[in-house]
């Protein structure tokens, strides 16, 4: 029977007959096979005897080459693994040039990987992140559903820009060489849905009109900006998980997410610990190398725990501009944004202080100040700040951002007008403030960012299957 490589190493050896699948990962001596079906990150040892076979055969057995085996399972003489299976038969499937395959059993760097991302996941190590990936999605979806929400799909192409940033991809049919012209502009009218069309940003206005129906709802989808961000932490196209609540106010909003991420990350911890500690010995190996100031204190399962066990700092952004503007860092001068005035923008270098140094876990900033945020926010008494909140993760920064939503029609439609957000585009946004409007709240977590932290990975574009960045869309 075939089994997944996954299940063979589990069997008692017993002589018994099993086939195995999978792609060779290592050949050696003429005699060791070591197959992975990307089941598991260990392997199997398949021990040949090359007597029993024809030299053409063993001839294409080569790092890559995929195969099915047949043989029996017995205890391993070798150390290293409890079982390998004795070969009396070989099914090429695919053959493999040892010396054009790109996946060489060696250290690969990434930026080499991510040129071949179509074979990179064959290695131990994206093999791992997939795999944690694949989990953590699984436990997003468990997470919701044990509590009783309910999964929408909000559209991919979209006339409303959520966030209102601008930083849109547009979907058109037009021909760019003579698009239909109304004077000097291109006339949209003609255009396949008769207006301008973008890949979506957020799907949270969507959800918000299902939330004011189904209670509570959650949208696991891809979003698209078109901002011109080249750092190690935005891509153009990634995924966002955007959970939006009738009757929750920003203390409900906050109390979800921080236990959301618990949960999704205790989920890993209890299913993926090979692909983690695997993880875990690959960082500490790069690390050795980097001056201790800039290595992790934590080894990856330790953070993890630490990050499930910790409660949250919860503060208000007035309350951190306190902390960043006196401490002795903005004093000596030492952030490249000096801290002055209140209202500014917080840095990720003034967010790694906070989180990294000053409290040294898990950080909720709430209570912004009302313009630095978007229009749909809801604005506090003061008249000065809004119901939004962030929470930051060490070596990452912002992993989610949320808020209660404006449910006060008047205030919702003065907010739009200062922040020149049309509310005729969005008159079925402002019906939901006109008809049964109720108090609620929603956040967005970037799939990404969990799985960076989760992996211990530091570059975004090697924990999505083919990432998307300006000047990149390889694949
Ligand atoms: O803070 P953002 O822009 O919030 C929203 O889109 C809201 N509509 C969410 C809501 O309240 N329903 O994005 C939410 C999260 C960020 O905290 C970040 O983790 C991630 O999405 N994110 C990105 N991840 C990767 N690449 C990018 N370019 C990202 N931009 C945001
Ligand atoms: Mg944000």
């Amino acid at each position: 029977m075939t089994l997944l490589i996954k299940e063979i190493l589990k069997l008692k050896p017993k002589n018994q007959l099993v086939i195995a699948e999978g792609w060779v990962k290592n050949f050696r001596a003429n005699k060791f096979v070591s197959l992975n079906d990307g089941s598991t990150i260990q392997n199997i040892q398949c021990v040949i005897d090359f007597k029993n076979f024809d030299e053409s055969i063993i001839k294409k057995i080569n790092t890559g080459t995929s195969l099915s085996i047949n043989g029996k399972l017995v205890k391993s003489l070798g150390s290293g693994q409890e079982v390998e299976i004795l070969v009396e038969h070989i099914k090429i499937y695919g053959e493999s040039n040892a010396e054009k395959y790109p996946m060489q059993p060696k250290k690969h760097s990434f930026e080499f990987l991510r040129e071949n991302a179509h074979l990179r996941v064959r290695t131990k190590t994206f093999g791992a992140i997939m795999r944690i990936r694949s989990k953590l999605s699984y436990a997003v979806h468990e997470f919701f559903q044990k509590e009783d929400f309910h999964y929408v799909n909000t559209p991919i192409i979209t006339s409303n820009d959520a966030e209102g940033a601008g930083e849109m991809f547009r979907v058109t049919t037009l021909d760019p060489k003579s698009p239909p012209l109304d004077k000097d502009n291109v006339d949209f009218n003609k255009d396949f849905f008769s207006k301008k069309t973008h890949l979506t940003v957020s799907g949270q206005l969507e959800a918000e009109s299902y939330a004011l129906g189904l209670g509570k709802v959650y949208t696991f989808g891809p979003t698209f900006r078109a901002e011109n961000s080249n750092t190690t932490r935005h891509l153009s196209e990634f995924w966002m998980i955007e959970p939006e609540m009738s009757f929750f106010n920003l203390e409900d909003n906050i109390n979800l997410a921080e236990r959301f991420v618990k949960y999704i990350l205790k989920s890993i911890l209890k299913n993926c610990i090979d692909d983690l500690s695997f993880l875990e010995e690959r960082l500490y190996h790069e690390e050795k190398h980097m001056p201790k100031n800039e290595r992790n204190e934590m080894k990856l399962i330790e953070k993890l725990k630490f990050v499930v066990n910790k409660k949250f700092e919860r503060i208000s952004y007035s309350d951190a501009f306190e902390i960043l503007k006196n401490c002795s860092k903005n004093k000596k001068k030492k952030f490249e944004f000096l801290i002055k005035d209140w209202g500014i923008d917080f840095q990720s270098e003034h967010e790694r202080f906070l989180v990294e140094k000053y409290f040294n876990k898990p950080v909720v900033i709430f209570n912004y100040p009302s313009e630095s945020k978007a229009f749909y926010m809801r604005l506090n008494d003061d008249n000065t700040t809004v119901a939004a909140m962030d929470v930051l993760f060490p070596g990452i920064g912002e992993i989610i951002g949320g808020s209660q939503r404006e449910e006060r029609i008047d205030i919702l439609k003065d907010r739009m007008v200062k922040f020149g957000v049309s509310s005729e585009d969005l008159s079925w946004y402002i019906d939901l403030r006109r008809f049964g409007t109720v108090p609620h709240s929603g956040f967005g977590l970037g799939f990404e960012r969990i799985v960076l932290f989760a992996t211990g990975m530091t570059n975004i574009r090697d924990v999505i299957p083919f990432p998307r960045t300006p000047n990149n869309a390889l694949f």
